[in-house]
């Protein structure tokens, strides 16, 4: 055997690699449970790349075809019912999370410096994961497929002088059409896994340049022995992998309950309206994307004219890309931030769940005047970020994790 991987390292940096990423990389030895999401995107990522390519040998992405082939795989295709569910579920798991893996990093301050990329590549995910998610949404050729896009294609027509183009360029016709269906399968199949793909390696390379942050915020390279290993760290193999095998059964337990038990989720995960193929004449009573959507779809009615609806919804997403930049703490974990920063977060989740509420049911006077009060509050956390974490009183960090 070690004759055998001479022989590769001598061609190859097999040996180099495993070390760098995994038997000689020193992470923090106090991660906590919120450190299992990280691995747990990974996961659901090649979970979704596999039941993907399964799902696609049976599926005809056509105007005329797309939903009974989807009603073929369920019922006709050995397994095909459980490929189907395990995307299905799989979807709505990657988007629990990559939200909990984000709170994580925004809980112990992990894109500050100097891990602004390790957020910046992070935030990119997020952003082609939705593009990946609202065209594999299309696919199935239901109502909600259907409508749905047509919402928010229709966004589009909202910017000035080039709207109306754009919407019809982005559509490849006057309307939603096999057209759209064909080309949001070839985007869905094949260019956003591969940018995905991409991402998730620059996002984990720019991590293990600098290292992993935990939840005390403590830097374990300012502490090292004569060979130059941190005092505070421990290697990633075997004791993280090891460890992460644990979060993975936890996690494979509750999604393997919901995809053989519930995978509908009471309509949160597949929606009532796509048991009906779409129809351009007869729109749902009640359109709403997925919930993971609805969070900056309350945003967009919360704000009454259609333009700024939108560039409130972009705003949203795109405030989170300069938040290393919004926090002037000098300290990374909220456990040495001041009270300001506390309550500040709180409102701040509180909101965002109010907002995904909102963001499910039909708008009413009060529901849209909670909705606008969410959305100030949501806005109002990171335009006022650079005041309150420079002005707020915080604690000392200690020197190494023990104290
Ligand atoms: C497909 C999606 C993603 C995958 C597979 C992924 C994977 C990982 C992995 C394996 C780690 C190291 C383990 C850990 O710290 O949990 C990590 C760390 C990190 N990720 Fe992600 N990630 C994804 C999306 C995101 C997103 C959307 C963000 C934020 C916008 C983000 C921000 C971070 C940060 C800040 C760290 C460093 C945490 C620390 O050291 O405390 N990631 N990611």
């Amino acid at each position: 055997m070690s004759k055998f991987m001479e022989w590769i390292d001598a061609r190859f940096p097999a040996t180099k690699m495993w070390e760098d990423h995994l038997s000689k990389y020193y992470a923090p030895k106090n991660f906590n449970v919120l450190y299992f999401f990280g691995s747990l995107a990974l996961l659901v990522l090649v979970n979704q790349i596999l039941t993907g390519i399964w799902l696609t040998m049976s599926f005809e992405p056509s105007a005329e075809g797309a939903f009974a082939s989807v009603e073929y795989i369920m019922r006709d295709v050995e397994y095909g019912w459980i490929l189907r569910y395990l995307h299905s579920t799989g979807a709505s798991a990657f988007f629990v999370v990559v939200y909990l893996h984000m709170f994580r990093g925004i809980l112990y301050g992990s894109y500050q410096k100097p891990r602004e990329l390790v957020w910046i590549f992070g935030m990119m995910i997020y952003l082609a994961l939705m593009a990946e998610a609202f065209m594999g949404y299309l696919l199935p050729w239901g109502q909600m497929s259907y409508w749905g896009a047509q919402v928010i294609i229709s966004l589009f027509g909202a910017i000035p002088v080039i709207g109306a183009d754009l919407t019809q360029w982005i559509r490849g016709d006057y309307l939603i059409s096999g057209i759209t269906l064909n080309r949001f399968f070839a985007l869905h199949v094949i260019a956003l896994p591969i940018v995905i793909l991409g991402l998730v390696v620059l996002h984990i390379l720019a991590l293990h340049e600098v290292g992993s942050n935990n939840p005390l915020g403590v830097d374990i390279k300012k502490n090292k022995d004569e060979a130059g290993v941190p005092l505070d760290g421990i290697p990633f193999h075997p004791y993280y992998t090891v460890k992460d095998i644990v979060g993975v059964v936890v996690f494979l337990f509750v999604f393997c309950a919901i995809v053989f038990f519930f995978p509908e989720m009471g309509g949160y995960f597949l929606e009532k309206p796509n048991f009906e193929p779409a129809n351009a004449f007869k729109t749902p009573d009640h359109i709403a994307p997925v919930w993971y959507f609805t969070p900056y779809y309350a945003i967009l009615r919360a704000v009454p004219d259609k333009l700024l609806g939108v560039i409130a919804m972009g705003a949203a997403i795109a405030v989170l890309f300069v938040l290393p930049w919004l926090d002037r703490s000098p300290v990374k974990s909220m456990r040495y931030k001041g009270w300001m920063s506390k309550v500040a977060l709180i409102l701040f989740c509180i909101s965002f769940v109010i907002l995904g509420v909102l963001g499910v049911l039909s708008p009413t006077p009060e529901r849209t005047l909670v909705s606008r009060i969410c959305t100030f509050i949501y806005f109002a956390y990171f335009i006022l970020m650079p005041f309150y974490t420079k002005l707020e009183k915080t604690k000392v960090v200690p020197e190494r994790v023990d104290g």
